[in-house]
């Protein structure tokens, strides 16, 4: 969209009454002539102050933005809506009667009436400055007696790039802040490295990397705007490193500007110079490309930046939007990036009063807060998902999806999409009548009623604690104290668990003396049992090779973290037996075995089954990493350890031991826990060991996963091929990846979600650890919350 100035009538005036004979227009203006030193402009109310350039399609001078508020710029100087493409003075207007000069010694400055400077050239290089001239390609230049620019506005941009201007490493444009005011905004792109990037800013000093164009192409020196309309980024050679807009469309017949506009998007536009010359085009201001095309689609989850601001949310269509959910206003209605606000006095959180009938909701369709989940279901209702936001005071939204998944959102509301492409509504909570209840009165009556439920609680508990004295005492009188002493022992290590105790002799018989082996591997090996006590419920005891000197109380402290780990997607942990020597795990049985031999045995298990795994596998390991008490790194995720249960659901299994077994924690060679092929390569380098060794290891099983095979195939039949993380990266980056699932009619017919998941996975598998994303993020990735980035080169860092 174009610029409109306040008083765009004004103008709009004088263009009716002087366009048949431009000549007289230019009241100040020095048309097809070098300024010369000493001239000056000076800013007055509805007067046009100003230097044309010879074909009077551009202008430099004075821009009344404001009622008494003047912008030293350039502007499109044919067209009525005076398109501005350079300004000296966005962030401080100056007043009627500010005088622009070029001085004698061919300075450039900017002076309100009474003397103050706010701007001024920096010239300083520029010696034996003869005159200034407004060129015809919109570029305002200090020049010398031969001709040679000393200074010029193309290398000092502001937000606007236009055809022919140069725009090279080290280069920055902001964005202005919103339509009608000129000063810097929240977005800037950069020339860094050799390829555009667009950051966006929440102070002077605090950037934040946003969008690079094309991390893959990225070699080049200079940003080329030719005058036939194409963007690109040129190699040193010349050649096209990466085209922006590619277009064939001259700036004979057309003006053209490309802008990073306020809502952070970098557009190419066009204006027709003549209707006959338009080839069909609007007459006005239109986009011929833009970049990223649907900038409200990105986003950061650690800042909530993006165009539109806190509980807000955004629509595209040519450009962003911001808007407000039902029930929340803008906080400031002239700026409305900065967000939106509750119109409603929030849920209470007190129990008695949970206010549940008092709120309802506002129903938005295709629409996300991305970064704001905190707790998610699957398989249930609307219905189910509304009343568990309803009866939970945090929640101040959910997300439901078709099929079933349900996520709740807690404040502030961030990123905040709406767009045909997003699959879900979302429910707002909001107060069904707020005017009734001021904040005041709600707040002393929330006091009252906790003082009575404190009061109320003491007495209660009180007396239950009295309760349970005496039902202790009772139970104490018939047992010797020794016993009691252990009992107490173990509740204190395994509070409220019903994890069991086993003699060594209980196991043997649970195994039937160690008679059926399931599996082994470098901790120790595994046995089918039998628990006769429980319904012949069958079990799974793993026996360790050899438990290097563990106390009986660290022992006893890790088992008690794995037990407290309760998940649908980990194994489960029943018993474990102490004793001497012996120390063994007791868990759940699952009858289908190891992923291992669903995926590289015979019978391959099929693409959609594979997605589902490697999905719970993910749940499985964010929750060790964030979901319980400690955070439990696994260290050896692989598809022997992901296993199955009757109905295929993916189960963790093994996780803990590598602290349970810690023999040795210098980082040796030999101390490396995890298997050949999925161990992240910081065990091999000083660097810590962290959460995302799992991730690295997980990338892997991804890829096996998606792939169907092995990581290493040594009998794979062109030598690319052989090591699978690299042959993925290179399929990825030859867009071949129909190569990696070739034999696989369901996955070559879901190229998208494998191209998604692959690009997961090299994330997952990047050398530098801190590449990598957490598991929350691949799991946000994996649910198409998140969009995933384009990964770079595994082994770039
Ligand atoms: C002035 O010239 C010096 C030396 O050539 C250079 O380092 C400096 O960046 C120049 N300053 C400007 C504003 O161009
Ligand atoms: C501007 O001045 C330079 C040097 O004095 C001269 O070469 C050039 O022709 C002048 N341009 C115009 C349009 O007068
Ligand atoms: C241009 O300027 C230089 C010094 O800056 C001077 O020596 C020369 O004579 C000038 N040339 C013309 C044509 O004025
Ligand atoms: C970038 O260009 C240089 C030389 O022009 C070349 O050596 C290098 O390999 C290029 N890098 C990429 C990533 O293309
Ligand atoms: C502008 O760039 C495009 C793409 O490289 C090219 O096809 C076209 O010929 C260029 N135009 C001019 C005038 O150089
Ligand atoms: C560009 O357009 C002009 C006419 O508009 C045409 O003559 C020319 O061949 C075109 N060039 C290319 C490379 O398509
Ligand atoms: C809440 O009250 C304000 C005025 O107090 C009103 O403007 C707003 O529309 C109300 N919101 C709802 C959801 O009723
Ligand atoms: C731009 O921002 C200013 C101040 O923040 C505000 O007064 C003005 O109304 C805004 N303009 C638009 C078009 O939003
Ligand atoms: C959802 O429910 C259906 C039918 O009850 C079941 O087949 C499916 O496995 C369930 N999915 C999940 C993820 O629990």
């Amino acid at each position: 969209m174009a610029f409109v100035p306040i008083y765009p009538l004004l103008f709009f005036f004088f263009f009716l009454v002087l366009t048949s004979s431009q000549m007289p227009f230019y009241a100040n203006a020095q048309t097809y002539k070098n300024v010369s030193l000493g001239s000056s402009l000076i800013a007055q109310n509805n007067i046009n102050s100003f230097w044309a350039s010879p074909s009077a399609e551009f202008a430099f001078g004075f821009q009344q933005i404001q009622k008494d508020g003047f912008l030293l710029a350039i502007w499109f100087n044919k067209i009525p809506e005076k398109t501005i493409v350079w300004s000296a003075n966005g962030n401080d207007l100056v007043p009627t009667g500010s005088k622009f000069e070029l001085t004698i010694d061919g300075q450039l400055l900017l002076k309100t009436p009474t003397g103050q400077q706010i701007w001024k050239a920096d010239s300083s290089n520029a010696t034996g400055v003869a005159y200034a001239a407004m060129l015809d390609t919109g570029n305002f230049v200090l020049a010398n007696n031969g001709s040679i620019n000393l200074w010029e506005t193309f290398k000092q941009p502001t937000d606007t790039i236009l055809p022919t201007q140069p725009f090279v490493e080290g280069d920055t444009i902001f964005s202005r802040y919103n339509e009608t005011k000129y000063s810097e905004g929240k977005f800037l792109i950069s020339f860094r490295g050799g390829d555009l990037v667009l950051f966006t800013r929440h102070s002077a000093s605090d950037v934040d990397k946003f969008y690079v164009w094309d991390t893959a192409a990225a070699n080049g020196t200079e940003l080329i705007f030719n005058i036939s309309g194409s963007i690109y980024l040129a190699a040193k050679d010349g050649s096209i490193a990466s085209m922006l807009s590619p277009n064939n469309i001259s700036t004979k017949d057309f003006y053209q500007r490309a802008v990073i506009d306020y809502d952070g998007a970098f557009r190419h536009y066009v204006y027709p110079k003549s209707s006959t010359s338009s080839e069909g085009r609007p007459l006005g201001w239109s986009i011929l490309s833009a970049v990223p095309s649907n900038i409200c689609l990105l986003g950061r989850e650690d800042r909530g930046v993006g165009p539109c601001g806190f509980n807000s949310y955004c629509t595209y269509d040519q450009r962003a939007t911001c808007h407000c959910p039902g029930g929340y206003s803008f906080i400031d209605p002239d700026d409305v990036a900065k967000g939106c606000k509750q119109d409603f006095v929030s849920q209470s959180c007190n129990k008695e009063s949970p206010e549940t009938d008092l709120f309802h909701y506002s129903k938005m369709p295709n629409g996300d807060w991305g970064y704001s989940d905190y707790e998610h279901f699957e398989n249930v209702t609307e219905d189910y998902c509304w009343q568990s936001c309803l009866e939970d005071c945090i929640c101040v939204a959910v997300m439901f999806r078709q099929g079933g998944v349900c996520f709740k959102k807690k404040p502030p509301l961030s990123n905040g999409r709406m767009d045909p492409s997003i699959d879900g509504t979302i429910l707002v909570k909001v107060r069904k009548d707020n005017s009734t209840i001021s904040p005041r009165n709600s707040v002393s009556k929330k006091n009252n009623s906790s003082t009575l439920i404190l009061v109320g609680s003491i007495l209660l508990s009180s007396s239950v604690f009295v309760n349970c004295l005496l039902l202790l005492v009772t139970f104490l009188v018939g047992r010797s104290y020794n016993k009691i002493r252990k009992e107490i022992q173990e509740q204190s290590i395994f509070p409220g668990m019903g994890l069991q105790s086993y003699t060594y002799e209980d196991i043997k018989k649970v195994t039937n003396d160690f008679s059926e082996e399931i599996g082994s591997g470098a901790f120790g090996t595994v046995f089918k049992g039998v628990l006769t006590s429980d319904h012949g419920k069958l079990v799974a005891v793993k026996r360790f090779n050899s438990m290097v000197a563990e106390s009986d109380v660290e022992f006893k402290t890790e088992v008690s973290a794995i037990d407290r780990t309760n998940h649908r997607n980990l194994v489960k942990l029943l018993g474990f037996c102490n004793e001497e020597q012996h120390r063994l795990l007791v868990y759940e049985f699952m009858s289908n075995g190891s992923l291992e031999s669903f995926l590289f045995g015979v019978s391959r298990i099929n693409w959609y089954s594979r997605i589902q795994i490697a999905s719970e596998a993910a749940k499985g390991l964010l929750y060790l990493h964030d979901g319980c008490s400690t955070q439990i790194i696994h260290c050896d995720i692989k598809p022997q350890n992901i296993l199955l249960d009757d109905k295929f659901t993916a189960k963790i299994s093994d996780f803990g031991l590598a602290k349970l077994l810690k023999t040795d924690q210098t980082r040796t060679t030999t101390g490396i826990r995890g298997t050949k092929g999925y161990v992240a390569p910081e065990w091999f380098s000083n660097q810590p060991i962290t959460v995302k060794v799992d991730v690295y290891s997980f990338g892997i099983l991804l890829l096996e996963l998606i792939c169907g095979r092995r990581n290493v195939e040594a009998e794979a039949g062109d030598e690319n091929e052989i090591i699978l993380a690299d042959w993925a990266y290179e399929c990825y980056t030859e867009r071949k990846l129909e190569l990696l699932v070739k034999d696989d009619k369901e996955a070559m017919e879901d190229l998208k979600r494998v191209e998604k998941l692959v690009k997961i996975a090299i994330w997952c598998i990047q050398d530098d650890p801190s590449l990598r994303p957490t598991m929350k993020n691949v799991k946000q990735m994996m649910e198409g919350i998140v969009e995933v980035p384009i990964p770079p080169d595994p082994s770039s860092a």
